[in-house]
């Protein structure tokens, strides 16, 4: 029997006004596109923007329904049409923050499951790590290096060869 352990570093910043200009920008972005998020469910709007390698941005916000299961939350939404739009450009960053209407929105946002696994896959699509800066409308920002920190010993294409 053997223990393994697995660990990831990541950057905490006290607000977004410590980041680089850039992250900054992009986080400020995606802070404005939460309110194109259609989310009348669980009024917790939710913005992604990518910053891909050739400088472009793409914004993504989540997109409920009526019948609670077919609602896609914004990472999701944003890599689909970055893929649509810039296929085989790789994704450099991607901000991620959300405006929970009925409470506050303070934390750094924590993508879901689903979500996870849809970054990890773009990135060993292209073979090039994405960025992750997680935050809310105001409060500590997180920056994650690269996206399959947060999917360890996570399923992928490799396991159904
Ligand atoms: N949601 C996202 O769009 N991204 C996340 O990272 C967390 C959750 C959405 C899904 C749903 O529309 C709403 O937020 C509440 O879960």
């Amino acid at each position: 029997m053997d223990h393994q352990k697995i660990s990831f570093e990541f950057e905490v910043y006290a607000s977004s006004d410590q980041l680089t200009k850039e992250d900054a920008a992009l986080v400020a972005q995606a802070r404005e596109v939460t309110s194109l998020a259609y989310a009348p469910y669980s009024s917790f709007q939710v913005g992604a923007v990518a910053l891909l390698s050739n400088g472009k941005t793409v914004s993504g916000t989540n997109q409920e329904n009526a019948s609670y299961p077919i609602g896609i939350c914004a990472e999701r939404v944003l890599l689909s049409a970055v893929s649509s739009v810039y296929p085989g450009i790789p994704v450099e960053t991607i901000a991620i923050s959300y405006h929970n209407l009925n409470g506050k929105s303070d934390r750094p946002v924590s993508p879901c499951g689903i979500c996870r696994q849809t970054m990890v896959e773009y990135q060993e699509r292209l073979a090039h790590p994405i960025r992750l800066i997680l935050s809310g409308m105001e409060g500590k920002v997180y920056v994650i290096p690269q996206a399959d920190l947060l999917l360890p010993l996570g399923f992928s294409g490799d396991d159904i060869k």
